[in-house]
This record gives structure tokens, sequence and C-alpha cells, in this order.
């Protein structure tokens, strides 16, 4: 949703800090002297707008001409009104109409943001989720458990400040994500294939599978039909959903390649590439090291993790310094097999980073879990 600033006084340095403002919320508002310039004029039919309009000066018809505007343009546009001081008419005018507000300069610093987060909710367009990719280099390497450490971990660490994580099961033929963490697998793409346009939030909630009130899991039952191809009408609807609803989205996608994977790495704020150290496993993460560099992904949005790695007696992971060398550009994070405790929580149902915190397993994941937080809390560019 665009801002619009209108304001006769744009050298006024309330206006500078308003602007300032608004862009310190990621948005890249347009000044306008009037209400008949530029895109105000000329788009203003066509789709809704975030207009601001500011009184530096006490005039009191800039709110007559404001409100006039409101009432006139039926496109869902929002109005809010900074002003010293507001007429108690034009006031309530405005409040009727549910599509304006009035903040008063000194209260714009505290006021501002939660205004315009409510307009860009009421509008569709609450800030999206940051979406982390887990790209295993094959089957069986620990994609789906390291996604649902990783979304345990993130979800109840920052459980105060009420991070909403999602953890979703693209492998569509044999989802196991719901399983591992002991939940009713809820995920049924095969109602959405045929109509994709049915996901509305009733059905959200349908296929959600609730691990805790702060971390929910989307995986599906295992299916037999075929049907691959099509499961990439069902895959862009999902994730944009999922990323309305939540602050952080963790996909776990499979490992063997279809053409929506591609989009789903490019749309992503971190890819995690997972493998194992034997010598044919690191080849296959090197071709899927090349296969994300390809797709431009920046480097420091890529993590190679290198699972399962058996250590010696004392404490050396075999061939590290030559996984190191030919994957230095994914920076590896390594974690260590341990059979026991991935056992003992596949039998519980519940996430080795519960059941054993201290094991050297569940450290090197936390040290996963950091990066993913890192590349997950840069401001994303704006499109608008
Ligand atoms: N670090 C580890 N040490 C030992 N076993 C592990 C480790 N990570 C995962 N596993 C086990 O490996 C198996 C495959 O894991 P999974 O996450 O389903 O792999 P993927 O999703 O890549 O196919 C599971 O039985 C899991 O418990
Ligand atoms: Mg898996």
């Amino acid at each position: 949703m665009q801002i619009i600033v209108v304001s006769s006084n744009p050298g006024d340095e309330r206006v500078a800090t308003l602007i300032r403002l608004l862009q310190h919320l990621g948005h890249s508002p347009l000044v306008v002297a009037g209400w008949h310039e530029g895109a105000l004029g000329q788009n203003h039919s066509r789709s809704a707008k975030l207009i601001v309009v500011t009184n530096t000066s006490g005039d009191v018809t800039v709110a007559e001409e404001a409100i006039a505007h409101l009432d006139a343009s039926h496109n869902g546009s929002f109005l809010i009104y900074v002003a010293d001081t507001i007429n108690p008419e034009i006031y309530k005018r405005l409040i009727k109409s549910e599509r304006g507000d009035w903040i008063s300069w000194q209260a714009l610093p505290q006021e501002l943001s939660d205004l315009v987060s409510k307009v860009m909710n009421l509008a569709g367009e609450g800030e999206l989720a940051k979406v982390v990719s887990f790209f295993p280099s094959a089957g069986g390497v620990g994609n789906t458990t390291l996604a649902a450490e990783v979304g345990y971990w993130l979800a109840s660490e920052n459980k105060k400040a009420g991070l909403k994580v999602a953890a979703i099961d693209l492998n569509f033929q044999d989802s196991s994500l719901a399983d591992l963490l002991d939940l009713e697998p809820r995920l049924n793409v095969s109602e959405l294939i045929d109509r994709p346009e049915r996901l509305d939030d009733r059905l959200i909630d349908i296929f959600t599978s609730r691990h805790s009130p702060t971390f929910d899991v989307f995986s599906g039952p295992t299916r037999f039909d075929g049907r691959q191809k099509a499961y990439s009408a069902v895959v862009f609807p999902l994730l944009d959903a999922l990323s309305k609803r939540y602050n952080l989205v963790l996909i776990d996608l499979p490992h063997h390649w279809s053409p929506w994977v591609d989009n789903v790495i490019q749309g992503s704020d971190g890819i995690v590439i997972t493998g194992g150290n034997a010598v044919p496993a690191v080849k296959q993460l090197i071709m899927r090291m090349k296969h994300v560099e390809a797709l431009e992904v920046p480097h420091e949005q890529i993590k190679v993790v290198v699972n399962k790695c058996d250590v010696t007696f004392f404490g050396k992971i075999p061939r590290k310094a030559d996984i190191d060398r030919v994957l230095s550009r994914g920076s590896p994070i390594y974690v260590p097999r341990d059979s026991v405790t991935a056992n003992e929580a596949a039998n519980t149902g519940r996430p080795m980073l519960e059941i054993a915190p201290r094991r050297s397993v569940c450290k090197s994941i936390r040290g996963l879990a950091n990066w993913v937080q890192t590349v997950t809390s840069r401001p994303s560019v704006s499109a608008n």
C-alpha cells in the first residue's frame, strides 16, 4: 500500500520527522504538496492508499478538505490527519468513516507505528514472515529433523516476544514433520489441488498441527498419487497464506527437485543446505551449493549444515578441513551423529533440544538456530 504524505510545507521539521519515521518502518512515502498533485490525483481512484495529511499551520480548512476527500474516495484508502488539534465534529466524522484517524504532532512518535501497521493489516498487508528454506542434498540427511528442531527452539526462545513460527513439510509424498513431533498430520493438499483459491483462513486452521501456542506445523499424511507436478499450484498460495499469519516460516524442501523449488529458494531470506560428511555426501552438498548460487542467492544467506558427522575418539570430525575448504562459501556448521538422542527424540515425539539440551548435537543445532535468527532479523528490502 503506497503511503502519500500531503503537506503544504514539506520543509517543516515535524514533517521531515514524520517522513523519517515512515522510512524507519520500511515505507517509502511519496510527498505531495496538495490534493491534485502527481500520483494522488491520477491514481487515487485506482488503488487504496494510506494518505497522511499534515497540518503545520493550524489552518482549519486542511481538515475539511481532507475529510471531503475521504468521503469522495471509494477505493479503500485510509487517512491519517496529523495536527495539533482537531475540530470535534471532524474527528467524529473521521472515526465514523472507519477509514480515518487523527494523531497529534506530539503523540506521533508513539502512535504512528501502531496505526500504520493497523491500516496495513486491514488492507491485508501486514508485515510478511521471514522465510528460511531447508534444502536437503540427499534423502535421510536429517533435513526434517533440523527444521523441526530449529522451529521448536526459536519459538520457545522468543515466546515472550510473541514470535510466531511455522514449519511446513513440502515433501508431499512422504511428509514426516508432524510424525516427528508426534502430531496429527493435517495438511491435506489434495483438497486444494484443483481449486487452490479455496484456501482461506478457515482451511488454514484445519491444516494446522499445533505444537505449542507459538509453534505450528504443516505436514500431510503420506500419499501416493503421482501428482507432483500439480503441487506447484498449491505451494505458493499456501506459503503466501502462512507468511501473513506467522513471523517466521521454515520450509522443509523435498530432495527431489521440482520446478517450484527454485522459486521457493529465491523467495527465501535464508537457505540451509543439509547433507552428510562422507565423500559422496560432500559431493552432493557441493552440487546443491552450486545450484543455489546459480539462483543468485547471496552467500551471506546460505548456510551449509553437515549433519550426522561421525566424530573420532578425540572429538575430531574426519575430513573437516577439506570440507571447510570446498564449502567455504557456505561457512559450514557440523552437527555430530547422535543416534541415541535422535532415536529417543523420535520415539517420544519430542525435540532433541527439549529432551537432551546439553548433548553436543544440541549445541550445534542451537548454532544453526542462531544463524537462522540472525539471517531473518536483517531488515528486508521494501518493495514499495
Ligand atoms: N544428528 C543426528 N544424529 C543421528 N541421527 C540423526 C541426526 N539427525 C537426524 N537423524 C536421524 O536421521 C533420520 C532421517 O532424518 P530426517 O530428518 O527424516 O531426514 P530427511 O528429512 O533429510 O529425509 C531420522 O531417523 C533422524 O532421527
Ligand atoms: Mg524429510
